[in-house]
């Protein structure tokens, strides 16, 4: 069954205690709003993942690290392994997010290695594409995506596939309030899911694919509202509470 999920990425921002606050406020407030067809998403700075899971309610929100390592375990120092964000408590991990992919070299090869180490390890990849504005310029961005997904995720097992959760995040729309327009939301989701489904088969029906970029209280409700959305990967307005629930709402 395909799940609507609204994920917030906190990225770097929040004190510890901030945090924890902030996890608190949200667990609230979503716990009174009542049950919701859609899976609830944090995903805070690593160091605040262990409390956060301790004071949430864990029926209610799931927890994502931001990054994971290639390698399992060892001389690694500055790296965090999935196996170590699945004992702190987290159940999703968020891979090839295009801060990580810009800022810090990550390519599709070094992605498939980590989508594979989190599945080994009991976490859920949120796998991130999406194109930069020169790219959508050019008119490339199907191919962009294309090649984000077909070296990253085709030589998965139907197994390992039927648990990915995918965000298509354009880059220009990250941050900068540009959002994409339903339409063009919807245009590349429907690409997305028919690529998935040209090699997996029905199984690409039940994949979550998320938006990413400028998604806010007022536009969330007509994004949330196309076929093959399936929610959101929510920046700048999943630090304030009342509006992350205001998206969560959305639905
Ligand atoms: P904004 O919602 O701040 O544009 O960020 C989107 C994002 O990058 C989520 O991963």
């Amino acid at each position: 069954m395909r799940k609507n999920i609204v994920a917030g990425n906190w990225k770097l921002n929040t004190s510890y205690q901030e945090g924890i606050d902030l996890a608190i406020e949200i667990s609230k407030l979503v716990a009174e709003s009542g049950d919701k067809n859609v899976e609830v998403i944090v995903s805070p700075p690593f160091t605040h993942i262990a409390e956060i899971n301790k004071v949430v309610d864990n029926d209610r929100i799931s927890i994502a690290g931001q990054n994971c390592a290639t390698e399992t375990s060892g001389a690694f120092t500055g790296e965090i392994s999935a196996e170590i964000l699945w004992s702190a408590g987290a159940d999703y991990v968020i891979l090839g997010h295009s801060e990580r992919r810009e800022y810090y070299g990550e390519t599709n090869k070094l992605l498939n290695i980590k989508v594979k180490k989190a599945l080994e390890f009991n976490l859920t990849p949120i796998y991130c594409v999406g194109e930069v504005l020169e790219e959508r310029e050019a008119g490339k961005h199907f191919d962009v995506i294309k090649e984000q997904l077909e070296t990253v995720l085709f030589d998965l097992d139907a197994d390992d596939f039927s648990k990915i959760v995918i965000a298509y995040e354009p880059v220009w729309a990250i941050g900068t309030g540009k959002v994409a327009s339903p339409a063009q939301a919807q245009e590349v989701h429907k690409f997305i899911r028919d690529l998935l489904a040209d090699k997996f088969g029905g199984a690409a029906q039940n994949t979550s694919i998320l938006y990413g970029g400028s998604c806010k209280p007022g536009n969330a409700k007509e994004i949330f509202a196309n076929t093959d959305v399936d929610g959101g990967l929510i920046g700048g307005a999943a630090l304030k509470a009342e509006d992350f629930l205001a998206i969560i709402n959305a639905f």
